[in-house]
Order: structure tokens, then C-alpha cells, then sequence
């Protein structure tokens, strides 16, 4: 077994992925140790959560910086400080600046509500349900600087039903990320994924656009 990597998740909100991680690593099914927990928002749950377990918190704040350049290379020292090996955007809703992308390539992970390529950006959920999209979900991805545009590692689909609200849906699909997230974290973290030429690999293999199957 090679050492425990060292994770970095981003938060912004209540941290329900966070908290499967923590889970997840602390139940030792991650080969690592969430060393950081960073919010951009002081009064996110996810805080909380990360100071139960006793895990450091640091909040780094747009107000606080002039310029996003600014505010990602406070992020990135941060970042290099804590000896990230894995850098988890569990909910952390800021676009990142190619620059800062550029320099952890190949080490960023995101969650979005959505099966990319469709629904890029904000209010997935609602957008599935005014669409009359039969099937919605989430996918787990690297991240490229281009926003949501990453290849994706795993998709997993929820049914979208006739009288679904955008909260039920996105309950139906909050689910499904933290059964997908974790295992994608395990992946990495054991030195089965990998980026190359923009699309993902796992065990060697090159993934198709959709990720690895997972239904
Ligand atoms: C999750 O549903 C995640 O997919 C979404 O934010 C939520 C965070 O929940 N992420 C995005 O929309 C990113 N574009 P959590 O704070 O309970 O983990």
C-alpha cells in the first residue's frame, strides 16, 4: 500500500460530499487524509462538519482579494502549503482562473449536478425539469480551464418524474454523488486515474466521453 494522498476539498455550502469523504477516509476506504477543508463562504455548513472531525478549516474569502487572479493564488499557496495531492471541489461555486487550473492540472476533481456535457453552470435541476428531460444526474470530473468542461470520470443516472420539483430532483441526484464521489477520490487516491491529452484514464485505459459506466 503506498502512503496516504493528501486531500483538499473546496466547499462553498452545507459540504454533504465533504462529509461522505470524511466518512469515506475515516471508515478507511480512501487511501488518504483530508489534510484541509477551504471555504469561500465563513457561514458554510461544511465548516462545521470538517471541525467535528477535527480537520483544519480555512475560509479564504472573495472579499478579502481584488482580483480573481488574487484570490486563486491565495488559494493556490494555500493549496501548495497543505501538500495537496488531491484537490476536491465538493460545492465550491467559483470559477477558477485557467492559470490556477493550469498549475494543479491533473490533480482537480469537481462534482456537477448534471450529465455533461449537458446543463453546464448554474440551476441544472430546473433546467432538466422545463426541458422534459426523462433522465438527469451527476457527474464527477477533472476539471480544464474551461468551465464544466473537464472529461468526465462517472456519470450516475436519477429518472426525472412528471411532477418533480427542482429540490426533489436535486435530492434524488444529491444521492447519487455521494455514492459516485467518494469512489472516484478512492480511484484517484490509489493511482488508477489520470488525465491525458484532455480526456480521463483509468487503470491505463482511455474513458469514453461518459465516463465509466455506473448505473
Ligand atoms: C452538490 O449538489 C454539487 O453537485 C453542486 O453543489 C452541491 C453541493 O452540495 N455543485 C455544483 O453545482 C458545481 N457547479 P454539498 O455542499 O452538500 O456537497
Amino acid at each position: 500500500m503506498t502512503a496516504k494522498k493528501n486531500i483538499c476539498v473546496l466547499i462553498s455550502g452545507s459540504g454533504s460530499n465533504l462529509q461522505a469523504l470524511m466518512d469515506a477516509c475515516s471508515a478507511g476506504k480512501i487511501n488518504g487524509q483530508i489534510v484541509a477543508v477551504i471555504s469561500n463562504k465563513p457561514n458554510a455548513y461544511g465548516l462545521e462538519r470538517a471541525r467535528k472531525a477535527a480537520i483544519a478549516t480555512h475560509i479564504v474569502s472573495y472579499d478579502d482579494y481584488s482580483s480573481r487572479a488574487e484570490y486563486d493564488a491565495a488559494l493556490s499557496r494555500l493549496i501548495i502549503q497543505v501538500n495537496a495531492d488531491c484537490i476536491v471541489l465538493a460545492g465550491f461555486m467559483r470559477i477558477l482562473t485557467p492559470g490556477f487550473v493550469d498549475r494543479f492540472s491533473g490533480k482537480l476533481l469537481n462534482v456537477h449536478p448534471s450529465l455533461l456535457p449537458k446543463y453546464k453552470g448554474l440551476n441544472t435541476h430546473q433546467r432538466a425539469i422545463d426541458n422534459k428531460d426523462p433522465e438527469h444526474g451527476v457527474s464527477v470530473h477533472f476539471v480544464t480551464a474551461e468551465l464544466d468542461g473537464g472529461p468526465v470520470i462517472v456519470q450516475s443516472r436519477v429518472p426525472v418524474f412528471e411532477y418533480d420539483t427542482a429540490e426533489e430532483l436535486a435530492e434524488r441526484v444529491n444521492e447519487q454523488e455521494l455514492r459516485i464521489y467518494p469512489l472516484v477520490v478512492k480511484w484517484f487516491c490509489d493511482g488508477r486515474l489520470a488525465m491525458k491529452d484532455n480526456k480521463a484514464i483509468f487503470d491505463d485505459e482511455f474513458l469514453p466521453e461518459t465516463g465509466y459506466a455506473s448505473d
